[in-house]
């Protein structure tokens, strides 16, 4: 990822170090929310307006929070040569979990250091670009994995879901959503499935993983529509789709949504499938919405290990003490790593 070109700063930079931290903690502490569906929104309007209908005068805002102002540009199509040479794709969010906005972790890579040390401090969200890997001269895109005919890559996904649907974890997992568990009751008016960091099913690196947690989710879909309560609607973001991806994706029922899109159709009637994602889903989930259920993985606050993406936070533990029970569920953890089912209380 490389960062949009930073434009203006609404208000003048405080003393970061003492002022900024201070503020976050305070916010924090507060209960204020660090990411809303309105700022998300802002920054697709912003980016529709500039991608969709051509005006590149605009910026794209998001503000801090100390309240200021920060103002992208966004660079598609800019060629960034140094070892290798990069052409930028479309904008996407690069999200700053708690711990990284008090300096407990690494800025992100794509903001580094900036982001951090200067103006964008006090952001909980910055804009930034996919890119693509090309050749110097001929401007061909090198891919980091070879992409595989789609007719190998379906009949894979298949097999898999296959698999999926004959393992313990696929029963487990529907007597949940079918109430059998007894312990628990997936709320009624459930209609959509929003699935996060699933990854490529195009990439050999990954696609056992990739295809299982996709075929999950179309269970997901197939338990919640037997319920008999009308179409269920499901969504996917991952910046690693391939074109292909979305073409077997859009087939089996999912509809792909480009960053951050997927996070606007969180809600109460959605189920939240994220997987090893590479952002922090749990702490944007936590601020933006009371999902019906979640299926996620459990790591706690002092438990960061690989999961270093999607810390979990005081806020994120606080919502699932609150208003979920976790439901033990027995699955195959090397595909679907340490993963619980939350479900919400009511
Ligand atoms: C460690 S991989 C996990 C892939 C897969 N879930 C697995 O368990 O093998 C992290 C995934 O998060 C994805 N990711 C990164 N940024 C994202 C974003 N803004 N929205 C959705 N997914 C994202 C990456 O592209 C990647 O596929």
């Amino acid at each position: 990822m490389f960062p949009a070109t930073f434009v203006s700063r609404s208000k003048m930079v405080d003393d970061i170090d003492g002022d900024c931290y201070t503020k976050i903690e305070k916010a924090y502490n507060a209960g204020m929310p660090f990411f809303t569906k309105a700022a998300i929104r802002e920054a697709v309007r912003a980016i529709d307006s500039i991608v969709l209908d051509g005006r590149s005068d605009e910026t794209v805002p998001i503000t801090g929070i100390d309240g200021a102002t920060v103002s992208f540009r966004l660079r598609m199509g800019e060629i960034i040569s140094g070892s290798s040479t990069f052409i930028l794709k479309q904008p996407l969010l690069c999200y700053h979990p708690i711990e990284m906005m008090m300096g407990l972790i690494e800025p992100c890579g794509a903001c580094s250091p900036s982001a951090h040390d200067h103006e964008c401090a006090c952001l909980p969200m910055a804009v930034c670009h996919e890119a693509d890997k090309i050749d110097r001269s001929t401007k061909e895109i090198i891919h980091y994995f070879p992409i595989s005919p789609k007719l190998k890559i379906q009949v894979e996904f298949l097999a898999y879901h296959d698999k999926w649907r004959a393992s313990e974890g696929f029963d487990g997992l529907k007597s949940i959503f079918e109430g059998q568990d007894g312990a628990v009751k997936v709320p009624h008016g459930v209609n959509k499935v929003v699935a996060f960091g699933l990854g490529s099913l195009a990439w050999w690196g990954q696609r056992e993983n990739s295809a299982s947690q996709h075929a999950l989710v179309l269970s997901v879909r197939d338990f919640l529509q037997a319920r008999g309560l009308g179409k269920v609607a499901c969504y996917a973001q991952d910046p690693d789709y391939q074109a292909v991806d979305k073409e077997i994706l859009n087939l089996s029922g999912i509809t792909v949504l480009d960053d951050p899109r997927a996070f606007l159709e969180v809600d109460e009637t959605s189920v939240v499938v994220s997987i090893h994602p590479g952002l922090p889903v749990r702490q944007v989930v936590a601020d933006i919405a009371r999902p019906a259920v979640m299926i996620w993985h459990r790591d706690t606050y002092k438990q960061l290990g690989p999961q270093k993406a999607d810390p979990t936070s005081p806020r994120v533990e606080q919502m699932l003490e609150k208003h979920y029970v976790e439901v033990e569920w027995d699955f195959d953890h090397k595909l679907f790593g340490d993963t619980a089912v939350y479900v919400r209380k009511i």
